[in-house]
Order: C-alpha cells, then sequence, then structure tokens
C-alpha cells in the first residue's frame, strides 16, 4: 500500500502547483551544429498523467522543474528548452513555456505571463549549488519566484537524493506525491511485498557490485534468479541452487563473450514459461551492439507478449532497450518500465528515498 498522501488528496483547484519531474533526458545535436533535441520522450511521456490530472482538475498555473545531467555550472548543452519544445508537442492545446532561470525576477514575471491552465518548465536546477546543497534557501527563492502554494512530487528518478527539489521544499509547502511515483513505488513495493508466485528475477549488467545486494534481496523471495549480462560473463558462481547463471555464450572473434548463448537462453525461457511475476535488471548482452542482443530481445518479447506475467523492467540500460523494442513493435506490453535506475535500484535494496519519505503521510 502507498503510505503518502497523492495529489488525489489535495484541492488543486485554482491553486499554482509545483511539480518535480525527472527530466533528466538523453539529448542529440541538431543539424544546426548548435542545439539540441531531445532523444528519448520516455521520461517526458511518463509525466503525463501527473499533468493532465492538474490540468483536468483546473490547476492554476503548472511550474515544472528537474534537473538535467550532472553541469558545473550553467551549460548550455544542458538547458532544459529542448524538453518544453518535446512537452508542448505531447500536449497539444495547452500552452507549455520555458524560462531560463530557476528563480528571481525572470521566473515571477514568466510566472505572471502565464496564462490560466499553463505549464512553464524552469531552467535545469543543477545549474545552481544550491540545489544539490540541499539549500533551504535555494527553495524558499525557487517558492519565492513561483508562487507555489502546493508541491507534487513526481520525478521518481530523483527520489533518492536528498536536494533541494526533494528534500528542502517539503518543509515549505504541502507536498505530495505524484502519479509517476505513486505507480513506480507500488509496482515495485508489490514485487518485494506481495509478488505472484512463481516469481522470476532476471539480473544483467555490468558490474557484481551493483548487482550483488539486488540478488541477495531476492533470494528469499523469489523461486529463481538467472544472470546473464557481463558479470555472468566474467565468471559469476553461486552454489545457491535458486540462481541459474547462464551456461554459454555468443562471442566475438576475439573469444569476448558478448551475449547469452543458445543453450543458456533456452534454459531462461524453460524458467520464465511459468512465472507470474518477472523483475528484470540489466540487459544480457551487449545491446548497444545488435548482433549481441539476441538473448534480450527474445526475453523481453517473451515477457511483452504474455500480459499475463506482471512484468518490471528497471535500470536505464534495460528500459531504454525495451523502449526501443516497443518503438518497433507497440504492442509488446509491460506492467512497468521504471524510470528510475539508481532511485529503483535504491528502493529495491531498502535504502532511504528522502524525496519520498518527506512527503506528507497519508
Ligand atoms: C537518473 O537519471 O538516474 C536520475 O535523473 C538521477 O540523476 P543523478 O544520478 O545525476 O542524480
Amino acid at each position: 500500500m502507498f503510505r503518502k498522501k497523492t495529489l488525489r488528496d489535495l484541492d488543486v483547484k485554482d491553486r499554482i502547483v509545483l511539480v518535480r519531474t525527472d527530466y533528466n533526458v538523453p539529448l542529440a545535436p541538431n543539424d544546426d551544429g548548435k542545439t539540441q533535441s531531445v532523444a528519448s520522450d520516455f521520461r517526458i511521456r511518463a509525466s503525463l498523467p501527473t499533468l493532465q490530472y492538474l490540468l483536468e482538475h483546473r490547476a492554476a498555473k503548472i511550474i515544472l522543474i528537474s534537473h538535467l545531467g550532472r553541469p558545473t555550472g550553467k551549460d548550455p548543452l544542458l538547458t532544459l528548452r529542448p524538453v518544453a519544445e518535446t512537452l508542448a508537442g505531447l500536449l497539444p492545446g495547452t500552452p507549455v513555456s520555458f524560462v531560463d532561470e530557476v528563480t528571481g525576477p525572470e521566473v515571477e514575471q514568466a510566472v505572471e505571463e502565464l496564462p490560466e491552465g499553463g505549464i512553464l518548465l524552469l531552467e535545469n536546477l543543477r545549474f545552481y549549488p544550491g540545489e544539490q546543497a540541499n539549500s533551504a534557501d535555494f527553495a524558499a527563492e525557487l517558492v519565492a519566484a513561483t508562487h507555489a502554494e502546493l508541491f507534487v512530487q513526481d520525478g521518481f528518478a530523483v527520489v533518492h537524493r536528498a536536494h533541494a527539489s526533494t528534500s528542502a521544499i517539503t518543509k515549505l509547502l504541502p507536498s505530495v506525491a505524484g502519479l509517476l511515483l505513486e505507480r513506480e513505488v507500488t509496482t515495485l513495493q508489490s514485487a518485494l511485498e506481495q509478488p505472484g508466485h512463481p516469481f522470476v528475477v532476471i539480473i544483467g549488467g555490468a558490474k557484481v557490485a551493483d548487482k550483488q545486494p539486488l540478488i541477495e534481496r531476492f533470494l528469499p523471495l523469489a523461486e529463481h534468479i538467472l544472470v546473464g549480462g557481463k558479470i555472468a560473463a566474467d565468471g559469476y558462481r553461486s552454489d545457491d541452487p535458486k540462481i541459474q547463471v547462464a551456461v554459454d555464450f555468443d562471442t566475438d572473434a576475439s573469444g569476448a563473450k558478448l551475449d547469452v548463448g543458445p543453450l543458456g537462453l533456452m534454459h531462461f525461457l524453460e524458467t520464465l514459461e511459468s512465472a507470474q511475476t518477472v523483475l528484470w535488471n540489466g540487459t544480457l548482452g551487449k545491446t548497444e551492439d545488435p548482433a549481441y542482443s539476441t538473448s534480450s530481445t527474445v526475453i523481453a518479447k517473451f515477457l511483452g507478449e504474455h500480459p499475463n506475467i506482471t512484468s518490471i523492467i528497471c535500470g536505464g540500460d534495460t528500459t531504454g532497450f525495451v523502449e526501443e523494442l516497443i518503438a518497433t513493435d507497440p504492442a509488446l506490453h509491460f506492467s512497468l518500465i521504471s524510470t528510475g535506475g539508481g532511485a529503483a535500484l535504491e528502493l529495491l535494496t531498502g535504502q532511504p528515498l528522502p524525496g519520498l519519505d518527506e512527503l506528507e503521510d497519508l
């Protein structure tokens, strides 16, 4: 059960609502060689249910805040302006504007000029040291400039950070969860608390140190843990009968093991046949090279074509990979494609999530 208030517990009508989103999205250079565009709108689309709720319930104005990348000071390559352009395309009929500041008179003016029912995206929060320093003054300046009356945390991917826009801000405004945050936390927690059985966890990726806590967390909860990816190729072993490590690999000319081989893949599929819940973190091969994406593709398609299986996809590389497959085959269905890489991992391994913990309790 989700134990925090959500925006459904608030009367948002005629209020100025500040929404923390995670628009930390990949960008690609435009032909002009100067500007950039959003290369994947996954996180932007994921924020739409909350924005649509606020629009339908007639919030006066919606002010969006986010970070992008890890800048040290202002960096024109990390402006959120392209995100505002993408968002405007996803919300036809809604005025969407952008201001290249976060606090101060320019923001105040932009908020004043924003029509009722409009959305204003502020500049990258991390251009200012107060954000990552979790500065109370910076949060207060943000509230003063925007005249925000309510705060909605919807940036699931950033709730593991104690920053001004996830922590300090909650001391200043009534602070509740958005619909994306609620959905992600509820789905991931249900995998920990009440998964349907057999429960199968698929672990891939590169670093054993990152994945070992996840394997340990799920050993008592899952019937099977399937291990592929570089960690399997590098020789990961376990005596635990629940842990099934890939038995063979596809290799390149130099012998490097770059994907789970046909026998390993067949064993994984046999185990998945009876699964009720599957949590997948980490691709099984070097998926950036199509020659070594076979096992990840086969497993993603298997899950996407079995809507009776609760399928939870998390981890940046895995979600990106699955999103690309959906782009070519939109019929594939997954229960949750998490927007949070680090945040999902920290939730699943029981780490504190300040951006969630500090919201109002139910
Ligand atoms: C992410 O992409 O995982 C989040 O946006 C958090 O970004 P960070 O790791 O730079 O804090």
